[in-house]
């Protein structure tokens, strides 16, 4: 993803900081299930994609020492005003500038998918990791924004999101980096995938949390969606409404924890 795109990312995201936390449900319980993957004690540890710092109470608890770090001015602007006795950093993921074993353990919720190539960042993230340390990540996977993205493309020829990685994929990238570092030949991965439905009223209010949290960048070029169009496909929506009312948009989020192993 060239530069001038990631500049953007960072836009978008940081115009959303300030009512990020009204619109993330998903992020939410990502985080809250991520959590669980890392010790009770977490020493010097790196929240990696911080966002608006929604995570740093639940890890700065445990740690004696936080580091938030984002690719986002404007996120990181709001996790220092919130707490200001933290260090915050603005770096992207892809070439980060910390020195090799840095952290006891570093957290990643669903900030990865943002980047052009995860076995690079794995490795990168690994590196920054002291031995006996557990990297925990979230990545959002092929078959989330169901039904949305589907219906977008049945009617705009475009399913208006970036393109995610398969289960699959995800797994070979995780077997790859390990094996490749010799170092971290007697890693341990633990791999698990879920779908998370989260409900909502009407298709305004799924499109307002994807606009709520910063995650509507288009790439240029991209033809934006007609008025005529969002309501076809609000209209298909409705065959989705589930028995309780509501509509669902479905997420397929992997979670991986990988503990580097103390030579
Ligand atoms: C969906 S938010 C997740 C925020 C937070 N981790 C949470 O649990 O709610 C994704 C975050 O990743 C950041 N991000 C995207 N690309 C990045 C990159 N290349 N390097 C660092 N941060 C990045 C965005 O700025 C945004 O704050």
């Amino acid at each position: 993803m060239p530069e001038h795109h990631k500049a953007r990312i960072a836009e978008s995201f940081g115009k959303a900081a300030r009512r990020y936390a009204q619109h993330n449900r998903l992020q939410q319980q990502c985080a809250a299930m991520l959590l669980h993957r890392l010790p009770k004690r977490l020493g010097v540890v790196l929240d990696a994609g911080c966002g608006p710092g929604v995570n740093t109470h639940a890890l700065s608890v445990r740690a004696a020492t936080y580091y938030g770090f984002d690719l986002s001015a404007g996120m990181l602007a709001q996790a220092q005003e919130q707490f200001p006795q933290y260090n915050w950093l603005q770096g992207d993921l892809e070439q980060l500038p910390f020195a090799p074993e840095s952290f006891d353990h570093i957290y990643v919720n669903l900030a990865l998918q943002w980047t052009n190539s995860l076995a690079d960042v794995l490795q990168q993230l690994l590196r920054c990791l002291k031995p006996g340390g557990t990297l925990a990540f979230s990545t959002v996977l092929e078959g989330s924004m169901a039904p949305l993205g589907r219906l977008f493309l049945r009617v705009t020829g475009h399913s208006h999101h970036n393109r995610f990685l398969r289960r699959s994929e995800l797994l070979t990238y995780v077997q790859q980096v390990i094996a490749q570092t010799g170092v971290f030949a007697a890693c341990s991965p633990k791999f698990d995938t879920e779908y998370i439905g989260i409900p909502y009223m009407n298709m305004r209010d799924m499109l307002y949390d994807l606009k709520g949290i910063g995650a509507n960048y288009q790439p240029a070029g991209r033809a934006r969606l007609t008025r005529k169009q969002l309501r076809q496909v609000e209209e298909d929506l409705e065959c989705y409404r589930e028995t309780d009312g509501l509509l669902y948009l479905n997420w397929h989020i992997g979670f991986v924890s990988i503990t580097k192993a103390i030579a």
